[in-house]
């Protein structure tokens, strides 16, 4: 990929800020890649495509891999680690189990959701960044048709068992929103660092959240209240958070 030109200077709290974000991103990418592998050994009928998806997330990291040496920063795997250990255990757990359904929701809607709450917004900022936005543009039009695959195959799979697939959504949801609302809160003064607030990543991805249920069949009301539920301790946590350190 041919880099783009910066456009304005760093400085050392957007280079730490990039080293946080593109950490996350990487290492995000590599998870997802690694869960797409665990889904098509245990989703045979579709083991092909979901293997492609798993090349595509790998591809996704070494992108993202090429922005932070082209910017001369290196990612930070002992905060994407951390910040990623939750998810991570909740993927090996299920893949243990044999729960592709489980499986496909903390991918579909948890790790890609994520991906695209932040990867929009920061294409808004990437031209600061050398080769940022040809890497996130591509990266983040992938994840749209990741996405689009797996509501697909819930909508069929969970066709006319609302209650069992919101079930299914709340138990994979109570541990991985709670590992991405404390990821979105520890990135709070690095999004500021780059433009960007971590309060309008949190909305982006309750929105886009409440669509994937929409869009999975879920009554309008019913998805809102959920969702909201869902993701109250976060707003909380979120505000009060904000407020402890203002
Ligand atoms: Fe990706
Ligand atoms: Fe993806």
């Amino acid at each position: 990929m041919q880099p783009s030109p910066a456009t304005t200077a760093p400085t050392p709290a957007s280079q730490e800020a990039l080293s946080r974000l593109l950490g996350l991103a990487i290492f995000g990418e590599r998870l997802a890649a690694r869960t797409y592998n665990q889904c098509s050994r245990l989703e045979p009928r579709h083991a092909e495509l979901l293997k492609r998806f798993a090349t595509m997330e790998g591809r996704h990291a070494r992108w993202f891999l090429e922005v932070s040496q082209a910017n001369g920063v290196v990612p930070d795997k002992a905060f994407a680690d951390r910040e990623l250990g939750y998810l991570e255990e909740q993927v090996d757990a299920y893949a243990a189990a044999g729960d592709v359904e489980a499986l496909l929701v903390v991918q579909g809607f948890i790790v890609e959701s994520l991906a695209i709450a932040t990867y929009e917004p920061f294409l808004a900022v990437s031209d600061r960044f050398v080769g940022a936005r040809e890497a996130f543009q591509k990266a983040l039009d992938e994840e749209h048709y990741h996405v689009d695959w797996v509501i697909r195959y819930l909508r069929l799979h969970f066709f006319d068992q609302d209650e069992r697939f919101l079930e299914l959504a709340r138990r994979v949801n109570v541990q991985g929103v709670d590992c991405i609302g404390g990821t979105l809160m520890n990135i709070a003064d690095h999004l500021d660092a780059i433009g960007l607030s971590g309060a309008d990543s949190a909305g982006a991805m309750m929105d886009g959240y409440t669509g994937l249920l929409e869009r999975v069949g879920i009554d309008e009301r019913l998805a809102t209240r959920d969702v909201v539920s869902l993701f109250m301790p976060l707003i909380r946590k979120y505000r009060h958070g904000r407020e402890a350190t203002a």
